[in-house]
């Protein structure tokens, strides 16, 4: 606002306040009963009272009653101090307690009544609250639900001035796995110390129940971010001196590195562009799959990725559809040595749940996988059956037929955790495309080699036999399902095993997340690898001692090539499809 605009507001500030002063004597009556279609009440109790105001209204009109200040005995426990509010017949519209948020607000016809408990401590407890009938001449519409990653909004008639009597209560939800910052370019409300009067409201959550973030009130602009993907935002205005009210912009940011988000036609993805930055990419150079769909937002880098373009695969399989796109970005400049950062992001759709599954490859090695609900899971080879040390390096080298042990692992200091290997399937590329292998699906084990572990709490342990998928392709990928129970549930898919299509009851799962993991390659593999993804763990394998090497590279072969010959004969005879092993197509 220009200075001038400035002085003037100043002027209507002091003008305004000068004409109606707020100067609200405190109640310290016990039992008082009010009539007015209005009034603003500051009540002031002491210690052990039990007093009821009564709010006296036509049973035709709503009455609502705005609290915003609400300063209890902080020690005190609810049950001996608190604020009840009732309605016409006594019945209870909600209780305050000392540790509520400040700001709440009751709607009833008719009557209502505000009764005090206080416990024995000494000391001043204080409320205000703004009582108003509510009819059709004064009613403002206004508030609303608002989902998406970024949005504005404002106060009714906004930039011009709002009416008396507003109540406006917005519930904005952003991307799961983000957190809102809300950035406000105008608070113009009625200045009071307390913001008693007019203010804006932020509770951090999907209700006025949840924590009060931040109140707003008099000329100031300000940020708030909230600590999950839902707030509330709440305007109140009484009944004189009334501004301009104000204007927000929120916008959605991932609460880690990067957010996937489901929806029914289409994924949203955040990336935090200096998480891009720091892996030595250029954020403005990301694109997907189909090189002409770009980000719609810079910072965060937002990705609305459609289910039908922009490059999106989509792969049914059992009941349920997978939808698959990929960040792409190339590092700029004269390198010979290819290097691509690759970010897949898939949204699998059961007709029951949605999982969305997210991470980060760099040269075809899964880095980092975003957390992508409630509990964190992580999935890790390791060397043996002692399951003590995770095998750190990627890709993770092993011999054909040589026994590879995992272990998901629920990341959460409750005990009474367990993990249940649902579904495991593998694939020769990192996005998991066509073709796949099941090594487990529903808990029903597809690779014979495959062998579940007693689970323990907060894991679960498995292994099966290394293989390769035919046609040169150097890599295994594996994508898990995970489903997280209560140990002590014995009716829980944890203790279910395998589940056929026919009673496919989840019972009484707690949660549902997806891990990948990978590459497994084998040693010293002898094919060329794919374009640009030799790694340097080769190289150092070479360089250890050539001529033992060679032989036993030789011999290595010879026994990988009878193993596979042996594999492929044996279980082309048993099982008459032939495609143990092979590349299964999945389309
Ligand atoms: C509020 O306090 C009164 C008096 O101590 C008590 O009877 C009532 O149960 C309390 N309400 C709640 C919800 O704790
Ligand atoms: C409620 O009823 C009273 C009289 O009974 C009337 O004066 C008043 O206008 C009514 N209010 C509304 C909102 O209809």
């Amino acid at each position: 606002m220009s200075p001038v605009g400035s002085l003037i507001a100043l002027l209507l500030l002091f003008t305004s306040s000068l004409a109606q002063d707020k100067a609200v004597q405190p109640e310290a009556r016990c039992g008082a009963s009010f009539s007015e279609t209005y009034k603003p009440v500051q009540i002031q109790a002491a210690q052990d009272m039990d007093c009821t105001w009564s709010i006296v209204r036509p049973a035709n009109e709503t009455t609502r009653v705005i609290f915003s200040v609400l300063e209890l005995n902080p020690s005190a426990d609810c049950s001996q101090e608190n604020i009840t509010i009732l309605n016409e017949d006594f019945g209870e519209l909600g209780v305050l307690c000392p540790n509520s948020p400040g700001i709440a607000a009751f709607e009833s016809p008719g009557n209502v009544y505000v009764r005090v408990f206080t416990n024995s401590d000494a000391l001043t407890r204080n409320a205000y609250l703004l009582y108003y009938s509510v009819t059709p001449a004064n009613d403002v519409k206004c508030g609303g639900n608002l989902r998406g990653y970024s949005g504005k909004i404002s106060s009714p008639n906004y930039p011009n001035r709002h009416q008396p009597f507003t109540y406006c209560v917005w519930h904005v939800e952003t991307p799961k796995n983000t957190k809102a910052k809300l950035s406000f370019s105008e608070v113009f409300v009625e200045p009071d110390v307390a913001c008693r009067f007019d203010f804006v409201a932020v509770f951090d959550g999907p209700t006025t129940n949840s924590p009060l973030k931040d109140v707003l009130c008099g000329r100031t602009v300000g940020e708030v971010e909230t600590s999950s993907n839902a707030f509330t935002l709440v305007f109140s205005a009484d009944y004189a001196n009334n501004y301009f009210g104000f204007s927000v912009d929120y916008i959605a940011t991932p609460k880690a590195n990067s957010s996937l988000s489901c929806s029914g036609d289409s994924m949203t993805v955040l990336i935090n562009p200096d998480y891009i930055n720091s892996l030595g990419y250029n954020a403005n150079e990301l694109t997907l799959i189909n090189k002409t769909c770009v980000a719609n937002s810079a910072n965060p880098i937002v990705f609305e990725v459609p289910f039908g373009s922009c490059g999106t695969v989509k792969k049914v399989k059992d009941h349920t559809v997978y939808y698959t796109n990929t960040i792409f970005a190339s590092t700029a400049g004269v390198i010979t040595r290819h290097r691509q950062l690759q970010i897949i992001v898939t949204c699998e759709l059961e007709s029951d749940s949605i999982a969305e599954i997210m991470y980060v490859t760099e040269n075809d090695i899964i880095q980092d996988q975003a957390e992508s609900g409630k509990y964190d899971v992580s999935l890790a080879f390791y060397p043996n059956e002692d399951f003590i040390a995770p095998v750190l390096e990627s890709p993770y080298f092993i011999e054909l037929n040589e026994s590879v042990f995992l272990q998901a692992t629920v990341q959460s200091s409750d005990p009474d955790l367990t993990v249940f290997v649902d579904t495991c399937f593998a694939s020769p590329q990192a996005n998991f495309q066509a073709p796949n292998y099941d090594l487990i699906r529903r808990g029903c084990i597809k690779d014979n080699t495959y062998h579940n572990f007693p689970s323990g709490s907060r894991y679960a342990r498995f292994n099966f036999s290394a293989f390769k998928f035919l046609n040169a392709h150097p890599s295994v990928y594996l994508q898990c399902q995970l489903v997280i129970c209560d140990i002590n549930d014995s009716g829980s898919r944890c203790n279910q095993g395998c589940v056929t299509r026919k009673r496919r009851d989840l019972g009484s799962t707690m949660w549902k997340t997806n891990a990948v993991l990978g590459p497994l390659r084998l040693k010293r593999h002898s094919e060329p690898e794919a374009a640009g993804s030799v790694s340097e763990k080769t190289e150092d394998v070479v360089k250890t001692d050539q001529t033992s090497l060679y032989v036993m590279g030789i011999s290595v072969l010879v026994i990988n090539v009878l193993i596979l010959a042996f594999v492929v004969l044996r279980y082309s005879r048993r099982e008459p499809r032939g495609y143990r092993y092979h590349a299964v197509a999945t389309h």
